[in-house]
């Protein structure tokens, strides 16, 4: 095992995670989210992937690795690392997923193709949380498909991700809002709540039972809500013009 001195140096949620030889490009995840994904694609290798939200190309680096296929759009490419040019298996997709994602889920499933994993980690409004999840509902699995969903600690997201009626899909088999927890405060982000995977399964197969959504670390997220720069800001924001007026 090769160990860089210098990764030692400045430590911060997402480095060093000592496979960085294996994943160069740099990405917007926790240490704990990077573990995550590339053992869960390393053990699942799927067939067909979507990806929202590429950036630099962080995750992208490892479900270009770990499946056959992998569709990546992106509202920009300009932040693409120039490495994601030699991911041949990669598609990309420049443009709003709310445009892209219905049409290429029906070309999925026009084509025949396995899709097994999604990762949204795109617009993160409350708004584009929940329509990107309200298209991908509206696809029948023809496998197991595994859903991942960044940003389940920020609030924002949180919501996005609380607004869908889950038990009103038969394909919906597991929801935990907390597969992975967030963090608070984290590299410099005063006050902030970021991070976190919430996950769902969908199966080609109806559900017969009533949908429980687990969220295992409720608790948690609501005390950091409280001490959040989120809360003053949803409490206390309508305040904002006064204060400016009494600051000039
Ligand atoms: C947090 S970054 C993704 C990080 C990446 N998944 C990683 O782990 O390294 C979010 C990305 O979503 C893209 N994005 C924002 N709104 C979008 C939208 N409506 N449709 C598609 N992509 C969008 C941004 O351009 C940005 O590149």
């Amino acid at each position: 095992m090769y160990i860089s001195k210098e990764l030692l140096e400045t430590p911060d949620s997402g480095s060093p995670t000592f496979i960085k030889s294996q994943f160069s490009i740099p990405w917007s995840m926790s240490r704990a989210e990077q573990y995550c994904m590339t053992q869960l694609l390393s053990h699942n290798k799927p067939s067909v992937a979507i990806e929202i939200g590429t950036y630099k190309g962080g995750s992208l680096q490892v479900l270009s690795r770990y499946a056959s296929k992998v569709y990546a759009i992106d509202i920009s490419s300009d932040s693409r690392d120039s490495r994601c040019d030699n991911f041949n298996n990669v598609e990309y997709l420049i443009g709003d997923s709310k445009v892209i994602l219905p049409e290429l889920l029906k070309k999925i499933e026009d084509n025949g193709e396995e899709l097994e994993f999604i990762l949204i980690d795109g617009d993160h409004s409350t708004k584009g949380v929940y329509q990107d999840i309200l298209n991908i509902m509206n696809y029948t699995p023809k496998k197991a498909l595994q859903i991942l969903l960044h940003d389940s600690f920020n609030p924002n997201c949180r919501k996005g991700m609380k607004l869908y009626d889950y038990n009103s899909n038969k394909k919906v088999h597991f929801v935990e809002l907390d597969f992975i927890p967030g963090m608070y405060n984290h590299d410099g982000l005063y006050r902030q709540m970021w991070g976190g995977f919430s996950t769902i399964i969908m199966l080609p197969e109806d559900r017969e039972k009533p949908l429980k959504i687990f969220e295992n670390q409720k608790k948690s997220y609501e005390v950091t809500y409280f001490k959040s720069i989120h809360f003053l800001k949803n409490t206390f924001g309508f305040l904002k013009p006064v204060y400016k007026l009494f600051k000039k």
